[in-house]
């Protein structure tokens, strides 16, 4: 009796260690767990809603937005198509440039239709102001820039906009035909914690 337990202890010791090994190596090599949204700290989801000037300077001595690049057609295209800015625009309070800075919009904006001045947005809100300084939303967009109101998708965010989905619109509120310099109206809505 005590002859045949012993081995069979043995075989389920060894199969402890194994399952116990397979346990460890398991866990060592997970990635990812679930995660209760209270442990990050998330409460209730909240709808804010932020208005701001956005101004694109184009000409002059200091200009907020720049073409970093184009196709050798940009040039013969009626929409500019193939042409890229990087912008570093200011977004005030209000329609004036010396009124108050929120915050930035750095990014690029790209021209990616070749029947109208149709521009891919690729740029993060990077607020300055407020409990948003250091806070960022990015914004993944179409921009039609001569219809009367655009809509772009807010994609994502940081800081107090982590979690952030919504929308931007953008409505033009004066533009210099001649240097192409603007500011745009923005009424932004958005989601998050
Ligand atoms: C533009 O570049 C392409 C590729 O290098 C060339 O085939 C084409 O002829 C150029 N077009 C013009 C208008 O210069
Ligand atoms: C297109 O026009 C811009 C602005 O006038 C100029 O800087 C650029 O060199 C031109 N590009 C080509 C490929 O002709
Ligand atoms: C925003 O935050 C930066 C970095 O923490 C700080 O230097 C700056 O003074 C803040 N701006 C405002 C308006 O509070």
């Amino acid at each position: 009796m005590a002859k045949s337990t012993f081995p069979s202890l043995i075989s389920v010791f060894l199969t402890l260690l194994f399952f116990t090994t397979v346990a460890v190596a398991k866990n060592h090599h997970s990635f990812s767990r679930t995660l209760s949204p209270q442990k990050l700290g998330l409460k209730k989801e909240k709808l804010s809603h932020l208005h701001f000037y956005f101004h694109d300077i184009v000409s002059g001595r200091n200009p907020t937005a720049i073409r970093v690049a184009e196709a050798n057609t940009t040039n013969t295209s009626r929409s500019l198509f193939g042409s890229v800015f990087m912008m570093d625009d200011p977004l005030t309070t209000g329609p004036e440039q010396i009124s108050k800075l929120v915050g930035r919009a750095q990014g690029i904006y790209a021209s990616a239709s070749q029947s109208e001045l149709g521009f891919l947005m690729v740029l993060n809100y990077v607020f300055l102001e407020g409990k948003y300084n250091g806070s960022t939303l990015s914004i993944l967009g179409h921009n039609a820039v001569f219809s009367g109101m655009r809509e772009m998708p807010i994609v994502g965010g940081s800081g107090l906009f982590r979690f952030a989905r919504g929308y931007a619109q953008a409505r033009t509120h004066e533009v210099d035909l001649k240097s192409g310099d603007a500011v745009v109206e923005y009424n932004v809505y958005v989601l998050h914690y």
